[in-house]
């Protein structure tokens, strides 16, 4: 069997680098929400910006809670493209990036209370997934 991370430190650090994730996911969204031209992907990207916000505030309490801090270092940001479609599409790419990760550390981390929140967290990751799908199919109608 492979051994489970449960190493304190190590829990943090993966924490973090989710934390940075979503820190990224929520600036991306609140800023592309405002550059949409059409009403109803904007107000979707606008509420699920708000969802990543309260992921950060989640992983930052399971930070906190261990010990640590939550880093606020993320790289440059890439709202991907100049157009709805290619905004979506990057959306779409950023929550599946994010859902293979959750799935990796849920399988990988011994600490139940840090499993059982990325598991809600990927449930709602998938969701999104789903509703900027839906938009990119209605603007290729
Ligand atoms: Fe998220
Ligand atoms: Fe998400």
């Amino acid at each position: 069997m492979v051994e489970k991370i449960s190493e304190v430190e190590e829990i943090i650090k993966i924490l973090n680098e989710d934390f940075v994730r979503e820190l990224e996911a929520t600036m991306i969204y609140v800023r592309n929400a405002f550059i949409m031209d059409q009403c109803d992907p904007s107000r979707v990207t606008e509420d699920i910006a708000v969802d990543e916000m309260r992921h950060m505030n989640w992983l930052a309490d399971l930070i906190v809670k261990r010990g640590g801090k939550p880093r606020m270092v993320h790289k440059e940001l890439d709202f991907g493209g100049e157009d709805l479609k290619s905004q979506l599409e990057w959306q779409i790419a950023l929550e599946t990036e994010g859902i293979e990760s959750y799935k990796q550390q849920i399988d990988a981390i011994d600490d139940a209370e840090v499993v059982g929140v990325l598991k809600h967290i990927v449930d709602e990751e998938k969701r999104h997934r789903k509703e900027f799908s839906m938009r990119l199919e209605r603007i290729k109608e």
